[in-house]
């Protein structure tokens, strides 16, 4: 079992403090005297959240652990390239011994858990799947916090992923810490019951394990099937003559879109407070897929976007989220964090690096 924290009493967080001064000083008073270094374990670390918190948590002094499912899963090797100082462990949400064993093994002050199965459009077809990875494998991993950091005084620190998806049909605008869910995807309703759980553990066992209502957050680490890194490789390769045509779904969706790299700064900001809790982090902007679409034309030099962009029927969902917009006050008045990238620098970030890459890729 791990050894206690030391407890020191915190100064309470402004948003008139340097809040990120501060925080890191919390985080050495608990780990100074324990480790040279704090550890991080990070699952999805893999995906575009995990990378940009392996770099984030690296630059704060952080040993940092990444969960690797597979048996030889072929994003290693980019991963290591980009981040040389990640440590890889295997084991997988779905097999609850593999997470004991990376427990034992990593010793983490911190664990994040980002690994999921996130692409909504698919868990609708792969229901089962989505709710053992995205839904049980919170409880399995709170579990195994359980067991390994000991019943009293646990010392690890946890983060769950929660999802401005769990709003779905929203009941209010914008959506707070206290609005009602109604997910609308099996993806929601996973990350509904990963988000109670994380709750019900901090409440029942006393776990420091917080929860971020993240709403949409993009940037050039995105996935190629969500929406907005689909529009910006796309736009990138017909401007290149690689590509004649965009294909989309359901282009009056609305979204909160924010930049990942802003996003994962108030993941760490979470886990610094003396009190775990839940906060909601969005620009508290909304914007329409075809705004994203008229910008991003533009940034490349096309023009109007309508003489490239169809429809195409299999990429509408059974149902739908149409309005998300979040309210981020409680986290900017709480934890200090504040978003730096607005939505023209978003779409115009996304844009350039494809037009880049795909340059690169064509020679
Ligand atoms: P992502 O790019 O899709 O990454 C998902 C990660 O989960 C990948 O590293 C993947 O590993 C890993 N994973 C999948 N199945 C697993 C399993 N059985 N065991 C262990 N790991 C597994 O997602 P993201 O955009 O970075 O999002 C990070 C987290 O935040 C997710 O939980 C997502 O649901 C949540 N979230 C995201 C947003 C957003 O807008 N990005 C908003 C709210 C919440 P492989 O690469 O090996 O498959
Ligand atoms: N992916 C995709 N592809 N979406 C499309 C398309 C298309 O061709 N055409 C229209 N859309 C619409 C979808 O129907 C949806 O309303 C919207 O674009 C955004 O879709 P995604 O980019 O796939 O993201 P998401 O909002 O469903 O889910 C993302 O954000 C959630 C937070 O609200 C994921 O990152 C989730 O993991 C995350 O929890």
């Amino acid at each position: 079992m791990q050894a206690e924290r030391t407890q020191k009493p915190c100064r309470t967080h402004t948003a008139s403090d340097d809040d990120y001064f501060i925080a890191a000083c919390h985080l050495i008073e608990r780990t100074s005297s324990l480790y040279p270094m704090p550890r991080a374990l990070i699952t999805g670390i893999t995906g575009q959240d995990g990378q940009h918190l392996a770099e984030f948590l690296h630059e704060k002094g952080y040993e940092v652990f990444g969960l690797i499912k597979g048996q030889n899963n072929p994003k290693i090797e980019p991963l290591l390239a980009e981040f040389p100082y990640v440590r890889v462990v295997s084991g997988d949400l779905t097999d609850f011994s593999s997470l004991v064993a990376a427990l034992r093994t990593v010793q983490p002050d911190e664990i994040y858990n980002l690994g999921a199965i996130s692409f909504v459009a698919i868990s609708f077809t792969q229901a089962e799947l989505t709710s053992n990875v995205t839904g049980l494998g919170v409880l399995r991993m709170l579990e195994a916090i359980r067991l390994v950091g000991g019943e009293k005084s646990n010392p690890i620190r946890f983060y769950q992923a929660s999802s401005s998806e769990m709003y779905g049909k929203v009941r209010e605008i914008p959506q707070n810490e206290l609005t009602a869910f109604h997910p609308r995807s099996p993806y929601g309703v996973a990350k509904v019951f990963g988000h109670h759980m994380t709750v019900n553990y901090r409440e029942s066992y006393g776990l420091h394990a917080s929860s971020g209502i993240l709403f949409n957050h993009e940037g050039p680490r995105r996935g190629y099937e969500f929406v907005t890194r689909k529009i910006s490789s796309s736009v990138a390769r017909i401007k290149l003559g690689m590509q004649d045509k965009l294909l989309l779904g359901n282009m009056a969706a609305k979204r909160d879109w924010g930049y990942a790299g802003d996003y994962v700064k108030a993941m760490w900001l979470m886990l610094q407070q003396e009190v775990p809790d839940d906060y909601v982090i969005a620009t508290g902007e909304t914007h329409e897929i075809t705004e994203f679409l008229q910008l991003a034309f533009e940034c490349a030099g096309l023009g109007d976007w309508h003489k490239y962009v169809g429809v195409d029927k299999q990429y509408f969902r059974p149902a739908e989220v149409d309005l998300l917009v979040g309210d981020a006050t409680k986290a900017e008045k709480t934890l200090g964090w504040k978003r730096e990238v607005d939505f023209p620098s978003l779409v115009e970030m996304m844009v350039r690096h494809d037009l880049d890459l795909e340059a690169k890729r064509a020679k």
